[in-house]
């Protein structure tokens, strides 16, 4: 009978040992709860952990993310068993583009390239030109031959590649229930009670919060930031885990959260991990078919560097 792990130290110890046994890395988003960082092998933003993915060697990844972060990396690197701790933790967005609408919105906008936010099923991104992630939707939208982009499924994002590109953008009405939330007043009161922090705010939140940020980041271009700026404080406008990370790399300076927490993303726990490892069991799976669109949609997203 296997002996009983209970404690985080047991567990941290026991995960380490399964890491070299099975040949296994664990990959971690920033809004993971902190217990998990202690087992990391990479903590990232989407675009990260894409590029982490498919470059491994290993023969494992357990993701610790949401299910489009896990089905990417199994997308991307098809020889790799990709396990995920917690099989219901799912980014609602990425249900708030279907396979149908994406085909609709084409013959709508027949000149226009379709562009998916990585926080999609590998089935949209199947049938999407191009991804994206907060990191470089820019950069993506003006790698176009097309004057014009769908961008789907978070509108906040497409408002905000808009400011930034010369490109039409073509919106989709989704949301991140965790940004999308957040509110100008929430950020304009910190910064009174902060008058010195410098703002970063994520640009899934609403254009009114984007609006008062000295930079809008991806949760790792938030970290690249803090790391170049001579700034002491930050007002970090995203959900509140991100400061964990901040606070990790960089604790030598002050961060003032604004912004809720992903219920999915903390439904992963170092337990999890434990019995992911050990049971090899909740195995991302994703059709043949399916699996070759989407590996076109993130290749080339990861061709534009
Ligand atoms: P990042 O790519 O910036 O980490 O964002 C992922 C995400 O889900 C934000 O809500
Ligand atoms: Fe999805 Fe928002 Fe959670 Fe990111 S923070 S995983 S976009 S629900």
């Amino acid at each position: 009978m296997s002996k009983t792990v209970t404690t985080d130290v047991e567990l941290v110890d026991s995960i380490n040992l399964l890491k070299k046994e099975k040949d296994a890395i664990i990959l971690v988003h920033n809004y993971q709860p902190i217990e998990i960082y202690q087992v990391s092998d990479h903590i990232g933003d989407s675009l990260e952990l894409c590029r982490l993915a498919q470059r491994t060697k290993a023969e494992t990844i357990v993701f610790c993310g949401v299910d489009f972060m896990a089905e990417s990396a199994a997308v991307l690197n098809p020889e790799l068993t990709v396990l995920i701790p917690e099989r219901h933790a799912r980014c609602p967005m990425a249900a708030m583009a279907t396979v149908p609408q994406v085909h609709r919105m084409r013959s709508l906008h027949s000149d226009a390239a379709v562009v998916a936010y990585v926080n999609t099923s590998a089935a949209v991104k199947a049938a999407s030109d191009i991804c994206c992630t907060s990191a470089n939707a820019v950069r993506v939208v003006d790698s176009l031959d097309e004057e014009e982009a769908i961008l789907l499924p978070d509108c906040n994002l497409a408002v905000y590649t808009a400011t930034k590109s010369s490109k039409r953008i073509i919106p989709w009405p989704g949301h991140c229930y965790v940004h999308n939330r957040i509110l100008e007043d929430e950020v304009r009161k910190a910064k009174s009670l902060h008058p010195d922090a410098s703002v970063l705010v994520h640009p899934e939140c609403p254009p009114a919060v984007w609006s008062l940020a000295n930079s809008v980041e991806s949760t790792s271009g938030m970290l690249r930031f803090v790391r170049e700026s001579d700034a002491s404080e930050f007002i970090i406008v995203t959900e509140r885990g991100m400061v964990n990370r901040l606070q990790l790399e960089e604790p030598n300076r002050r961060y003032y959260a604004v912004g809720g927490i992903c219920a999915q993303m903390k439904q992963n726990s170092l337990k999890k991990v434990y019995d992911a490892l050990t049971s090899m069991q909740n195995r991302v799976i994703v059709p043949e078919d399916v699996a070759d669109g989407a590996r076109m949609a993130l290749e080339r997203m990861l061709q534009v560097g």
